[in-house]
């Protein structure tokens, strides 16, 4: 008898061990719910600060902390509101913005991402980093571009994923955010988008899927705008049926500050963390703010009166325990770490990795080590750019500037600095970062002493493009031209007329016009860097970085080429009355970015994928793993030689075209991509596999994905328009 109750104990309590972290992490969800009061209940689901949510002391819940943002770690605010506590030990490292990372088509540089700025969201205290943003760039003026990853799903999606994960390494939860369809600043808040089925998950969900299930996203936060009438952060559809319901999120919805306008819509359909409601958490409605929320006494009242039951209330708190028991409540020794030098070598590593190389005529880049004169212009060379942007702005503990990298990689040079033009003279972030770049010239004054500058100089570096400033790139603002601002086409213009060799170097997160391109020899595209700016941009000028970054957008010649033709499409049609809703129609569809250009067979300044190299890369004939797919896959291999004189990387992107589908389908769809690192001479070979979704388009009236049958070509090249190699597959 001793014998077998000995096994059994023996059993049972292999059972409880070999129990799964997740069932653990249930049970401790399900006892804490169920020792939980009324009260405690409703009170983690709403805010109790700006960034901050209250736990349950009786039963030893700490608060759950969150702050932005997807490139660094936001200075600790006031307790409700946006102004700065002004404090001294929250200068963080300033990692790139995320189309530098999506420009890097390396998704190992967005798992060291995510690892990095995760530990420094630990460090700070942090349950919950509020972000990636991964809307799709509809429009080239959207004022967050700079802040998303560019205007292809699968793209989006690839860094997106490995990036969450790494974040969430650290114990601190990522936000993907905005929760969808936030494609555009200008009225965000009141914005009513109608968009079909196909397009909306063809298109503006992908990424957000992808967040989720491969990504395992412990958070995820609504958008401002309202889909179908109802706003993003209690939609039923976009949240109970499509999020928690077709992808299985078993996470926390949190809504965008400010995003909840409606108790029974925020009961019902899943809203499960209400942040940043209207209240300045001192006066307005008199009372303790907080309790005014949406989901606070209004929720509580409705309870106690028996007018709803506690079913949603339960299934909000689960969510919301769940985030706590995986992050501040994981019980795991995560320190996580802040401003160290691996910090700063990995937001070197991402940047160096980021920059793009747009034209190089006649070898004009790498500036050569013995140069002797180098003059550098424009205010992008010595603006800061961590400040800006709005939520998204940091306070930096240090920016290495253009102008003090390039001074930094040619010490025997003379380096000469010239403004040429001036933008915005002062730039207030929060109050943490005021300084002044005031300059008395006028902007004739600062085109001559320029001009006279760059006379006897051996290279000619102009630094120009958007700056973060309101309505350059910058959320809240759309851009309202597409043309570069401050004047510096006139600048340009003058400086190519006398300087056949001018390397112009674009400083933004958004595409922008260039219409003096055709004069100027070398262009670089260099994104908002973060703290290693300078070194970044200087390693790739000076040739000891070879630049590999690919255009995750397309930049078009000219804002008439987009696809956003009419003022339904954008900004949508105004209302009658002030505060009323704007009724916008995504009326374009899927002919998003290069779908739409190569459908209408219009010629791109510089198109998606698009990077070039110091060296050159020759691929072989692409060959499938077999001709024909047998439902669980198919591998597409090629070979890449590098056949020019230095190393460098190559990044094979695979397209799939629908030869004769029964619905009309864009040219050709990024798939799949792999990013292959070659020394001179060196040949490997590149495989991707391409799954059944690769070929599927999205049957809105069967609400699947559909793969049919018929000849597909597999595109491989180095950039959407520059294929090398194609094979055919039947389906
Ligand atoms: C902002 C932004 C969101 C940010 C939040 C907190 O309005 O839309 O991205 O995380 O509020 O600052």
């Amino acid at each position: 008898m001793k014998k077998l109750f000995f096994v059994f104990g023996a059993i049972a309590l292999m059972c409880v061990a070999c129990k799964s972290d997740e069932q653990k992490l249930e049970e401790k969800v399900e006892s804490y719910l169920s020792q939980m009061t009324l009260e405690e209940k409703t009170g983690i689901i709403h805010a109790q600060s700006k960034f901050s949510s209250a736990g349950v002391p009786r039963l030893g819940i700490p608060e759950l902390w969150t702050d932005d943002g997807p490139h660094g770690v936001r200075p600790e605010t006031m307790w409700d509101a946006w102004t700065a506590a002004g404090q001294t030990n929250d200068s963080v490292t300033v990692y790139p913005s995320l189309t530098c990372l999506a420009a890097t088509w390396n998704r190992d540089m967005a798992d060291l991402y995510g690892r990095s700025v995760g530990a420094e969201a630990r460090y700070r205290g942090k349950d919950v980093l509020l972000g990636p943003g991964v809307n799709i760039m509809r429009t080239p003026l959207c004022g967050r571009n700079f802040e998303y990853m560019g205007e292809d799903p699968y793209l989006a999606g690839e860094i997106c994923a490995p990036y969450i994960r790494g974040v969430q390494s650290n114990g601190v939860a990522a936000c993907v955010k905005h929760y969808c369809l936030n494609n555009q600043e200008f009225k965000r808040h009141n914005v009513n988008v109608t968009i079909d089925d196909r397009a909306l998950y063809e298109i503006y969900l992908p990424a957000f899927e992808k967040a989720v299930k491969e990504g395992h996203v412990w958070s995820v936060m609504g958008s401002y705008n309202l889909y179908k009438g109802v706003h993003c952060c209690h939609n039923d559809i976009t949240i109970n049926k499509i999020l928690k319901g077709e992808w299985g999120f078993d996470g926390a919805l949190i809504s965008d500050w400010g995003g909840v306008h409606n108790t029974d819509e925020a009961i019902a359909n899943g809203t499960d963390l209400e942040f940043g409601t209207g209240t300045n958490g001192v006066d307005t409605n008199v009372e303790n703010a907080y309790d005014y929320y949406y989901l606070a006494r209004p929720y509580l009242n409705k309870l106690r009166s028996g007018e709803v039951d506690q079913t949603q209330l339960d299934d909000k708190c689960r969510r919301v325990l769940r985030l706590m028991l995986r992050t501040g409540m994981n019980g795991k020794e995560y320190y996580g770490s802040m401003n160290s030098p691996q910090h700063s070598a990995d937001a070197l590593a991402i940047a160096r990795e980021g920059i793009v190389l747009l034209k190089n005529d006649n070898a004009v880049l790498p500036v050569s080590a013995d140069a002797r004169k180098i003059v550098v212009l424009g205010e992008n060379a010595i603006k800061p750019m961590a400040v800006g942007g709005s939520s998204s702005s940091l306070k930096a503990r240090y920016e290495l500037s253009p102008l003090e990298g390039i001074k930094a990689a040619f010490p025997d040079a003379e380096v000469v600095y010239e403004r040429a033009y001036q933008g915005e003279p002062t730039i207030k972030g929060y109050n943490y970062s005021l300084y002044d770049l005031t300059d008395p010239r006028t902007p004739e004054q600062m085109l001559a002493d320029a001009l006279a500058a760059v006379q006897d100089a051996d290279y000619v570096i102009f630094f120009g493009g958007l700056n973060k400033a309101k309505y350059q790139d910058c959320e809240g603002r759309d851009r309202q031209d597409y043309a570069l601002p401050y004047g510096q086409d006139t600048v340009v213009e003058a400086l190519a007329a006398v300087r056949s060799d001018l390397v112009y170097v674009n400083v933004s997160g958004s595409p922008v016009a260039m219409p003096w391109i055709d004069k100027v020899p070398a262009a670089l595209q260099a994104w908002y860097l973060g703290s290693e700016t300078g070194n970044a941009i200087a390693d790739v000028l000076a040739g000891k970085v070879n630049p590999s970054g690919k255009l995750p957008f397309t930049f078009p010649v000219s804002l008439g080429d987009c696809p956003i033709r009419t003022e339904l499409q954008y900004p949508g049609i105004a209302p009658e009355e002030e505060k009323g809703i704007w009724e916008q129609e995504y009326t374009e569809g899927i002919y998003v970015g290069y779908r739409w250009y190569e459908a209408q067979n219009i010629k791109p300044l510089f198109a998606f994928g698009h990077g070039l190299s110091y060296t050159t890369f020759e691929y072989g004939e692409a060959k499938l793993s077999s001709k024909r797919f047998h439902g669980n896959g198919v591998t597409v291999s090629v070979s890449v030689t590098n056949t020019g004189k230095v190393a460098g990387a190559e990044v094979v992107q695979v397209y799939v075209s629908d030869l004769e589908a029964s619905v009309d389908r864009p040219v050709k769809e990024l798939k799949g991509f792999a990013k292959v690192y070659l020394e001179p001479g060196q040949t490997k070979t590149v495989k991707v596999e391409l799954d059944k979704r690769a070929f599927s388009f999205f049957d809105a009236a069967r609400h699947e994905w559909v793969a049919e049958d018929g000849d597909f070509d597999i595109l491989v090249g180095a950039a959407s328009d520059d294929i090398r190699t194609s094979v055919r597959l039947t389906l």
